[in-house]
């Protein structure tokens, strides 16, 4: 049985005793859920190294898992699990996406119409002083805003595109974006052509109801705004939700394993050593259709 212990955080759990052989009992399988209901995200520690299957059997106990690991059109081991690594294929890329560097706030797959419910990610091969992931509980942010701010943004929606969040990324050290773009597959297919789908800025999650402020460096453009006054808001909106009191900053151990709701939580990644091999395993379950 679990053994749940909240993290000296403004939110967060740390969860021992997940044995990935054996399939949860729905009782367990509950017990979960609501704990992450309860604390937003969950960090399962402890545990023996799960393979692809036991990794993806754990997400299903959450929702409907979303193909990432055919996400960008490359070949991976598997259909569910995106490796998010930096340690280069048998063509000399980067294996998976976006493995290194730094990634800005945002929510995992906010780009599709189906963004990410929840996320899990594990950390497989970590470089000595790895990047921190950052987690923000946006429900804090919500609850937290003024009344004024709070009816301004009621009904607003907002485009999500990951190539909007350029203006968020300071220059990567010592290389250029062309240079970064190299290291990316060139037959990656990228998956967010065209219109950026719409999500409400005031967001409730779909089996809580819970309201967060769904906002990160992917809006591009908010409906019935003009750009210069959605960019505004924007930056007004995440600076008042990334704040220290609502952020949880994760120091990797290997075999972490990370739950998180992708409502409720925005999360960033910090800079790195390139030079240094750090090697993930993210899966995410997907909004309902
Ligand atoms: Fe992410």
């Amino acid at each position: 049985m679990f053994e749940i212990t909240p993290l000296e955080a403004p939110f967060g759990a740390e969860v021992r005793g997940w044995e990935p052989g054996r399939r949860l009992s729905e009782g367990e399988a509950e017990i979960l859920r609501s704990s992450l209901r309860e604390h937003v995200l969950l960090l399962l520690r402890g545990h023996p190294p799960p393979s692809d299957e036991e990794f993806a059997r754990l997400g299903e106990n959450f929702g409907e898992l979303f193909a990432g690991g055919e996400l960008y059109g490359l070949e991976s081991k598997s259909r569910d699990v995106l490796r998010v690594s930096n340690a280069l294929d048998s063509e000399g890329y980067e294996e998976g996406y976006a493995g290194s560097g730094y990634l800005p706030w945002h929510s995992d797959y906010s780009f599709r119409a189906r963004a990410a419910k929840e996320t899990l990610l594990e950390a497989v091969i970590l470089p000595t002083n790895g990047p921190r992931t950052h987690f923000v509980n946006t429900y804090l942010a919500y609850d937290d805003l003024d009344a004024e701010l709070r009816e301004r943004i009621q009904g607003l929606v907002g485009r999500h595109d990951p190539l909007a969040s350029a203006r968020h990324v300071p220059a990567r050290s010592g290389e250029n974006a062309q240079e970064y773009g190299e290291r990316m597959h060139p037959n990656a297919d990228l998956p967010y052509k065209g219109d950026a789908p719409p999500h409400p800025l005031v967001h409730p999650h779909p089996e809580s109801g819970r309201i967060a402020l769904y906002v990160s460096t992917f809006v591009g453009r908010i409906d019935t705004l003009p750009d210069d006054e959605a960019s505004a808001l924007v930056d007004t909106l995440l600076s008042h939700a990334i704040r220290p009191e609502r952020t949880y900053s994760h120091e990797w151990q290997q075999g972490d394993l990370i739950v998180f709701d992708d409502i409720g939580i925005i999360h960033s990644r910090d800079d790195f050593d390139r030079d240094t091999t750090r090697s993930m395993r993210q899966m995410s379950t997907q909004m309902p259709g």
